[in-house]
């Protein structure tokens, strides 16, 4: 079948406007979400007392070893905004906390232990040092971190 200039014309047309949509939302991370890989953290491991999470290292398995992670959303316990914080161990005895939140677009972080970093799991893929720096954008504001003291089982997580 033969295509006239005009039908040619608005289907080429259609076709631009596809795929510029998107790009569009595969530029925003807002279309395509990542899935974090880091494990959460059981709720019968931590409690928070609205100024202070304390996370009990005997129970928090993913935090055992140096290289681990693990997660936990304190908006559960409390009834208030979902607050999503991810834990490290670093090194031996150093662990550091952080708004699980990337500063983009707010989708999950992962920790890279090989690369001293975390990652997005969204598409755009932002780094952080974990000073909470950035790397690489698109994010261009730092990381949110919480500042922490460590007993002999227990991380306590300074977060209001
Ligand atoms: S949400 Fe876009 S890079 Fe993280």
């Amino acid at each position: 079948m033969k295509t006239n200039r005009r039908e040619f014309i608005r289907k080429a047309g259609l076709a631009t406007a596809c795929v510029c949509t998107g790009l569009a939302g595969v530029n925003g991370c807002s279309m395509i979400r990542g899935v974090s890989k880091t494990p959460g953290i059981l709720s019968d491991a931590w409690e928070f007392d609205g100024n202070s999470l304390v996370v009990d290292l005997d129970k928090a398995d993913s935090l055992r070893k140096p290289g681990g992670a693990g997660k936990l959303n304190i908006g559960d316990k409390v009834n208030r905004d979902e607050t999503k914080v991810i834990i490290i161990h670093h090194k031996e005895n150093e662990y550091k906390a952080f708004a699980d939140c990337c500063t983009h677009g707010c989708r999950e972080l992962n920790y890279l232990h090989d690369k001293e970093q975390l990652e997005c799991s969204s598409f755009g893929k932002s780094a952080f040092k974990l000073t909470g720096k950035v790397i690489t954008g698109p994010a261009e504001d730092p990381l949110k971190t919480y500042s922490l003291i460590k007993t002999d089982d227990k991380i306590i997580i300074k977060i209001a």
